[in-house]
């Protein structure tokens, strides 16, 4: 969860490390510390909370140097604090760190029963520590490294620097991404081509398990046995771009806005605007007799979603279940299922563990990622992309919509594939996906309904989404945007389920947020809504213009264009956002970094 970038440099480095842990913040941002070489000896700069903390301090203690390492820190051993910031020095070496060793304990006791301090609470500081030793024991720093990340287990992604190592930082990878940059006469390693945009788009993606070593002439790679490798250099799009946030006060803002490009570039992965024939990217849903869906969070309930629509459109058996629940037990899966993880980074821990677990038992494996050079992307049998660009923000808002639009579109190709459906209907729904980009625009421009909604979402303490069918998972997003931008407490339910407890928690203080177009389920929703407002609840009606005449007085309502069911989720998802938006704002939030979050979750 943490960032982490090493520069071998002709040029200083301390600016251009914060400068990549800038678009690395995202990842986590309890602490920030950058390390460099100068004149033999390794000094550092660390700083708790933000990385502007960092800047402050460099400012009145700068770092001259070419080579250094930096991270910023989503804290997992040890509170959020300077002692327990990185990087981590032991003796002659200095390490930064995104992952979890988790046999830090033991390795920890054996260090201290040989004599070595320890400084902090932190897991990384072992890794110091062990590499330190082999050195003091003779060892050159890479045979070094490779005898410490043997002793390793967890997952880990590193880079390290040596005293007296004028032009070297060493890298490791195991179950955290780390690539390597190639620069004019400059050598970097970090956690994503994103870190490395303003450096370069000449980018070396490592195998689980390969460490590296980079100085002015290049890189060494090695495997996880010490053999010398070679790995494909790719030249990746520049990214540099695309994560300014324009005119927008937060990065979610953008991306609330940039929806439509976002939908209509995955849309174009998948639909032949022409023909209006949607393509299954090499995947016969004709041969397969169940869909698993993996994923966590946001990236979940778009994968429920997607099983009402392969469900009800291609008749396919579809389970979704959060994959930290699926690794751990004996899901009874056979070959002929085929497993699709949902991930926007394409690294979140748990999704790809529950991917490893089924291909290792031979289950075939796909992913829709929004990362085309993540893990995933590279580990599965088939890629389904998203093409939302670089979501920042913590709270994800693009990346989900563009799921939604992949897996809308995969369920018409499943339909056509399964016989379900003949091409006439295939290219009707086809020109009904594509237009949603524009009505997710419409939807957009017309927030003209939420500023006095959000103003009293803002003071309540608990609120109640309620929806059905489709609208369902789009209740337990629209809960868990709430909760972790605004802190407020939130709780998602099928409107069917109300009166099974839920209906207890109804009080004039609690509103609650019902989603419901004007569909075939919506007089049922609508009914529950009334036994809410039998019971003193405030409710707050998402719907349509149709949907809106059926509102009782009392209720407050947010009116999206009117759509076809199949798009629903799609237009209906923006005013969910948008209300958590702008309560979090009202609240005075930290919109984009909100606390104990982090963007890409690559710890269990
Ligand atoms: O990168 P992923 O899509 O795998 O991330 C999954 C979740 O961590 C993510 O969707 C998280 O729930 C978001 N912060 C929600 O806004």
């Amino acid at each position: 969860m943490c960032g982490i970038i090493g520069i071998v440099g002709k040029a200083p480095v301390s600016e251009r490390l914060v400068e990549s842990l800038r678009r690395l913040e995202y990842r986590g941002y309890d602490s920030a510390g950058i390390a460099a070489l100068i004149g033999g000896r390794i000094e550092r700069r660390r700083a708790e909370g933000k990385l502007r903390n960092l800047e402050a301090l460099l400012a009145e203690d700068p770092l001259e140097a070419t080579v250094g390492i930096g991270h910023t820190r989503w804290a997992t051993h040890g509170a959020p604090s300077v002692r327990n910031a990185h990087p981590q020095m032991a003796g002659r070496v200095a390490v930064v760190h995104n992952g979890i060793i988790e046999n830090f304990a033991p390795l920890k006791a054996q260090l201290q029963a040989q004599g070595r301090h320890f400084e902090s609470d932190t897991d990384t500081e072992v890794v110091a520590h062990l590499i330190d030793r082999e050195l003091a024991r003779g060892l050159e720093p890479v045979a070094a490294f490779k005898v410490a990340l043997d002793q390793l287990s967890g997952a880990y992604a590193l880079a390290v620097l040596v005293q007296g190592e004028e032009s070297l930082v060493m890298g490791a990878r195991r179950g955290s991404p780390l690539v390597v940059g190639e620069g004019q006469g400059e050598m970097f390693i970090g956690t994503d081509a994103l870190g490395l945009g303003p450096f370069t788009n000449r980018i070396i993606h490592l195998d689980d398990g390969d460490f590296v070593a980079i100085n002015h002439e290049g890189v060494r790679i090695f495997d996880r046995s010490g053999q010398k490798v070679d790995r494909a250099l790719r030249v990746v799009p520049a990214a540099s771009a695309l994560v300014e946030k324009g005119n927008y006060r937060h990065f979610m803002e953008k991306e609330i806005h940039d929806q439509p490009d976002a939908c209509q570039h995955t849309l174009s992965a998948y639909i032949d605007p022409i023909s209006n024939t949607v393509a299954s990217r090499g995947v016969d849903f004709a041969a397969i007799d169940r869909l698993q869906i993996v994923a966590c969070g946001t990236a979940s309930y778009a994968g429920m979603i997607g099983r009402y629509l392969f469900e009800s459109l291609a008749g396919l058996q579809t389970d979704v279940e959060i994959a930290s629940e699926f690794r751990y037990r004996e899901p009874a899966l056979r070959p002929g299922a085929l497993a699709l993880a949902i991930s926007q980074s394409g690294e979140t821990a748990d999704t790809l563990a529950a991917l490893r677990w089924c291909k290792e038992r031979g289950i075939m494996t796909a992913a829709l990622v929004n990362s085309p050079e993540s893990t995933m992307a590279r580990e599965v049998d088939v890629v389904f992309p998203t093409h939302a660009g670089p979501e920042i923000g913590v709270a994800s808002t693009k990346a989900f919509t563009s799921q939604v639009a992949a897996l809308t579109a995969l369920a018409i190709a499943a339909a056509r594939q399964r016989g379900r459906i003949d091409a006439d209907e295939e290219a009707r729904l086809a020109g009904v996906l594509l237009e949603a980009p524009r009505l997710i625009a419409d939807a957009i421009l017309d927030d003209g309904w939420i500023p006095a909604i959000a103003q009293d979402i803002a003071k309540a303490r608990d609120v109640l989404y309620l929806g059905r069918g489709a609208m369902f998972p789009l209740a337990l997003e629209g809960a868990l945007k709430l909760k972790e931008i605004s802190y407020i407490h939130a709780e998602g339910y099928a409107a069917g389920e109300l009166k099974h407890g839920p209906i207890a928690l109804v009080d004039e203080a609690t509103p609650i947020i019902v989603i419901a177009p004007s569909d075939a389920l919506f007089d049922k929703t609508s009914s529950n809504m009334s036994e809410v407002i039998a019971r003193g609840g405030r409710v707050v009606l998402i719907t349509d213009a149709q949907g809106a005449t059926h509102a009782p007085d009392s209720v407050k309502t947010v009116i999206v264009p009117a759509c076809d069911p199949l798009i629903a989720p799609l237009v209906f998802a923006v005013p969910i956002q948008v209300i958590a938006y702008q309560v979090a704002v009202l609240k005075g939030a930290d919109v984009d970094q909100p606390r104990n979050l982090a963007k890409s979750v690559t710890v269990e």
